[in-house]
């Protein structure tokens, strides 16, 4: 038996919404998504308010989303303008440095201000509606100013981890065919340095095609100049002006561009657009953190994530909300530092990754139990799957015991949140996302594409359309096509793998395609491999995912070296250094098996899933091996296995 915590009474009376105000909402929503996401739509301030809601077709080779289609609205002036009224001296960001001494507040004027000069700034240098713009940096404000200065002005943004390396930085500079970089000197996390301008300067020598530059001083070092493309951010900002008015842009034109990794090739471009995106992202956000006027809101996540995008900038600021942005790591100067910040800054609502949680469990309850943590009303979680003992954990030392948990399932592609508790609703089961949120429809499905009902476990899809959805990958609609809704007609395809128990609550179980997730980042086997075998030494590289204890999963690379290359600890490392720099430190492989051969099919194929098994360490039961073109390898590659 799962143990179940139920609503708390202070909770119930709280909340905009208990488990009955839920339960009407949710058959309203279903029953007549409609007339509910017209209401709804309602939530943002429209220039030219909609007359249709929804123009959505799932059907083979006809996908098409379309939401609120014909009206008009500015995203920057709805997350600062319209707050000016009531609320300009109210803090829209609390920033807290890599240092503790380092933070400044910002006040919804002051965001207007910077956002306004900055996108005066961006026009001066050339950059026009339509226009792709790459963000690539630290979690500084200058990251938030950016993204909604794009929006101000309609350009559209993409922003890239500050933690991918130069060549992963190029891939998606020419992907979107951006001209225009926003990046910093360095970033600064965890007291160490990342040369951002620097590999800033190697992608665009590697894919041309950028005209102008525009450099953050963060840390004020040394940096390499261009004259005629470079721009000093400070610079173009004093000298623009301070009135910028929003341009008026359609509910479906783009907002943004954000890469994620999947099953094959490259990263793809999710494309999200502006209306639905807005009216999704800040109605999530509002009734699944239970936000209220004066809360303290607090996510961990790098807006080059697309929590960031959606539950740092876009949700809470629509709202009116104070966000707070953290440049730094969780365990420096000490792994107390989340909790620190907590009380310094008297956070409300804490929302972060299980990965965070189960390494500051490491780190033990005494550093938690020095801080105070009494602003703390709601905790929050996403990426992946939280296993029971992080959430008891988070429950019983952070929130002591106080604190809901918003388990929250969501993708890229879902542009917000989905499945999750609602905190004034939701009894809650550690381990599960429990609920869908309003307008969602899940629903699982065998192999053979056959729904199941009641009590089941299959692959998790979505029926219908929410105004949040992404709306195609960027420059290959086909590509959205068959990832998406080919695998299963007429619905959207998650890459999911879910359990649903007997009291309709959904438990997310991990992918179930060559997608693995490390320490919440996603990542394609595919990416991992084609690293590895770039490498001058590698012949052939296989990639899977296996348990980690505080990763979630790690990677595990089979390899298989040229003929006559030793395979040594030494060249181990080098392998190891070589996909970092290729795609990011994220990737690093964490174990990697010399393979002298990979267990394929007579035709060639691959057979990943012994290669899952072996990696897990769960090699007695290999399923159907007579396919094997040489059964052999099989026997080699257990005897030499890394994970034991
Ligand atoms: C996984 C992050 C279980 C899932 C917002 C999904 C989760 C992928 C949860 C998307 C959760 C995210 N429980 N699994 N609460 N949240 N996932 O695009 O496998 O970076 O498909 O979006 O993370 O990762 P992405």
């Amino acid at each position: 038996m799962t143990d179940v915590f139920p609503v708390s009474d202070e909770w119930a009376k709280r909340a905009y919404v208990d488990d009955a105000k839920y339960r009407e909402m949710y058959e309203r929503s279903v029953a007549d998504p409609e007339g509910f996401w017209k209401e709804h739509g309602k939530r943002v301030d429209w220039i030219k308010p909609f007359t249709t809601v929804k123009n959505v077709s799932y059907a083979p080779g006809n996908v098409s989303i379309k939401w609120y289609e014909d009206g008009t609205l500015n995203v920057s002036a709805n997350c600062i303008d319209r707050h000016l009224k009531d609320k300009a001296d109210k803090v829209a960001i609390i920033w807290e440095g890599d240092e503790p001494t380092d933070d400044k507040k910002i006040t919804y004027r002051e965001l207007h201000e910077q956002v306004c000069r900055l996108a005066n700034a961006m026009k001066a240098n050339g950059v026009k509606k339509g226009d792709r713009v790459t963000i690539y940096l630290p979690m500084i404000p200058e990251a938030a100013y950016a993204m909604l200065a794009c929006a101000r002005i309609g350009a559209v943004h993409s922003v890239v981890f500050g933690g991918f390396s130069p060549d992963a930085l190029a891939g998606r500079i020419e992907d979107a065919a951006s001209t225009f970089v926003i990046t910093a000197d360095e970033g600064l996390r965890g007291g160490r340095k990342i040369p951002l301008k620097a590999n800033t300067d190697k992608a665009i020598e590697k894919v041309g095609g950028v005209d102008k530059v525009l450099v953050v001083k963060r840390t004020g070092g040394n940096v390499g100049w261009k004259d005629g493309r470079d721009v000093w951010y400070h610079d173009a900002v004093s000298a623009a002006s301070t009135d910028c008015p929003p341009e008026e842009i359609s509910a479906e034109d783009p907002l943004f561009i954000l890469y994620t990794s999947g099953s094959t090739g490259k990263p793809k471009g999710v494309l999200h657009t502006s209306g639905g995106y807005l009216v999704y992202a800040s109605m999530t956000h509002q009734y699944v953190f239970d936000y209220k006027d004066g809360d303290i809101y607090w996510c961990t996540a790098d807006v080059g994530w697309v929590t960031g995008h959606s539950y740092i900038v876009y949700g809470p600021l629509a709202n009116g909300a104070t966000t707070l942005m953290f440049e730094g790591v969780p365990n420096y100067p000490d792994a107390a530092r989340f909790w620190k910040v907590c009380d310094k800054h008297q956070v409300n609502t804490f929302y972060t990754a299980p990965t965070a949680i189960r390494a500051l469990m490491g780190a033990g309850e005494d550093l938690v139990k020095q801080t105070s943590r009494k602003s703390l009303r709601l905790l929050g979680s996403v990426g992946e799957p939280i296993n029971p003992e992080a959430w008891l954990w988070y429950h019983r030392v952070v929130g002591d015991g106080r604190c809901p948990i918003v388990d929250t399932w969501w993708q890229t592609e879902t542009g917000g949140i989905m499945i999750t508790p609602l905190p004034g609703a939701t009894p809650l089961k550690p381990g599960s996302a429990s609920r869908p949120f309003f307008g969602i429809r899940p629903a699982l499905v065998d192999a053979d594409g056959k729904t199941l009902e009641g009590k089941a476990e299959g692959n998790l899809v979505i029926l219908d359309s929410w105004p949040g959805q992404m709306r195609t990958v960027y420059g290959d609609h086909e590509r959205f096509e068959q990832t998406y809704f080919s695998a299963y007609p007429n619905t959207y395809f998650t890459g999911d793998g879910c359990r649903r128990d007997e009291d309709g609550y959904y438990w997310i179980t991990g992918r179930v395609d060559d997608v693995i997730n490390v320490s919440g980042h996603r990542m394609g086997t595919a990416e991992v491999e084609s690293a590895l075998v770039a490498h001058p030494k590698v012949a052939e590289a296989a990639v899977v995912g296996y348990p980690h204890d505080l990763k979630g999963q790690g990677i595990y690379c089979y390899v298989t070296l040229n003929a006559g290359e030793e395979p040594t600890e030494a060249l181990r490392k080098e392998l190891r250094d070589w996909v970092r720099q290729e795609i990011g430190p994220i990737a690093s492989p964490d174990l990697i098996q010399w393979a002298p051969g990979l267990p394929k099919t007579r035709s060639g194929k691959i057979m990943r899933r012994i290669l899952r098994k072996i990696a897990e360490n769960e090699f007695s039961n290999l399923g159907d091996t007579s396919t094997l073109a040489d059964p052999g390898v099989v026997d080699d590659l257990i005897e030499n296995r890394q994970n034991r």
